[in-house]
């Protein structure tokens, strides 16, 4: 007979650990239901609504469209917009047949990684990095080779530091741009190089673009202009504000776009069907109007928050030019990113994501500090974190 206390948990679920900002998250609302009002830039999530064509589109598509399982690619019309917008936006023209509309960015890194990786595989990635990254790669037998980046490279896997690392058993790098924790992003030279070197050693490179769109005072340009051999993943999670919605895309390389289908088909059908019609509202000029303002908004936020991050003693060495994040390091106040993080909640009713989440690269001297709540509900995060902090001689 089974002993239901001590279920048997497959060995690689040793290798996959909850998110520490759920931790945090789950702290925080204990407070608020004892009264307490608490600042969230922990999320990783802006505070905007999803725009309002997108939600109309999706009403319309409810009373209008069977909400029938669809292709595992997602509806014709959806992956055209997204060839449309590529061309339009980035100057970028890519055959329909790569475009993978996906469950969230999510499902395009499971696809793009199920489809590449076999057991034992290496993949290079940056830590500090987006956490669930090297838990999909675990999930699926393969390893992630967490490599330390720090202030030097942007916090970024550059191809140096990728060639230094590239073992035997390494079979792609991957990166995001902006990164999450970091903000940070990867000039586009570097991203040729880094697809040259995945080319010359008969690997692939993956690259991240969910916050594209979500840049700061640079020219906006994506990957695929670096060859028509990456993997590119994108979602509307971010800059279209549909974090719920659970949808992305990946863009393929030609030769893996079958074999991608069918793991899709495989895991999870399709996409969900009212989201892929109501992101047909996305790429119209009413929509893009609005994610644009946003984008405004979030780095009037991150202009404030920088410099008065650093007027209470954190340290910013890369001020990040995109996503809504900001990787401070908080040494000079505390030796312990954890503890610190967890006093910050308790005592000044603030919370904010210790670097454990995002590898093992000197976590105790980062913290994330969100930009997700409204300009006003920073100043007064700044203000509660400075009254707890000892005053300066
Ligand atoms: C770097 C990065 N990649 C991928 C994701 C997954 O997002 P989604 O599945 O909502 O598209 C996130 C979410 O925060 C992220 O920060």
């Amino acid at each position: 007979m089974n002993d239901l206390t001590k279920p048997r948990i497959a060995s690689r679920m040793a290798h996959i650990t909850p998110f520490e900002v759920m931790e945090i998250q789950t702290l925080a609302r204990k407070l608020e239901t004892q009264g307490r009002d608490v600042i969230h830039l922990e999320i990783g999530e802006p505070d905007f609504p999803t725009p309002r064509p997108v939600v109309e589109a999706a009403k319309r598509a409810m009373d209008e469209k069977p909400m029938a399982y669809t292709r595992a690619t997602g509806i014709a019309p959806l992956r055209a917009a997204i060839v449309n917008f590529y061309s339009e936006r980035y100057g970028v023209q890519i055959p329909i047949e790569r475009v993978v509309v996906t469950a969230g960015s999510s499902a395009a890194l499971l696809l793009a990684f199920g489809v590449v990786l076999d057991e034992g595989d290496e993949v290079l990635l940056a830590d500090p990095g987006y956490p669930c990254n090297r838990h999909f790669m675990r999930a699926l037998g393969a390893v992630p080779q967490l490599v330390p980046v720090g202030s030097a490279s942007d916090y970024q896997l550059t191809a140096a530091i990728a060639r230094e690392h590239w073992g035997p058993r390494t079979r792609m790098a991957m990166v995001a741009t902006p990164s999450n924790p970091t903000g940070t992003l990867i000039a586009p030279a570097e991203i040729e190089k880094l697809a040259t070197l995945a080319r010359e050693k008969g690997g692939s490179l993956l690259v991240d673009e969910i916050y594209h769109g979500l840049t700061y005072g640079v020219e906006a340009r994506t990957a695929l202009e670096a060859g028509d051999d990456i993997f590119l993943v994108n979602s509307f999670s971010k800059y279209f504000q549909m974090t719920g919605w659970r949808l992305g895309w990946l863009i393929v390389p030609e030769a893996y776009a079958r074999q991608v289908e069918t793991l899709a088909q495989n895991l999870y059908i399709s996409p969900s069907t009212v989201s892929q019609h109501a992101a047909l509202a996305c790429f119209t000029p009413e929509t893009l109007a609005i994610a644009e303002a946003r984008r405004a908004e979030l780095d009037q936020r991150r202009q404030y928050l920088v410099p008065a991050l650093e007027a209470l003693g954190f340290r910013v060495p890369v001020v990040p030019q995109g996503a809504f994040y900001v990787y401070a390091d908080c040494s000079a106040l505390t030796p312990d990113s954890f503890t610190f993080a967890r006093d910050v909640l308790e005592r000044a009713n603030v919370a904010i994501t210790p670097g454990r989440d995002f590898g093992r690269h000197e976590p105790e001297r980062h913290v994330r500090i969100a930009y997700t709540q409204p300009i006003e509900r920073l100043k007064e995060a700044v203000a509660r974190i400075g009254a707890m902090l000892p005053r300066k001689a």
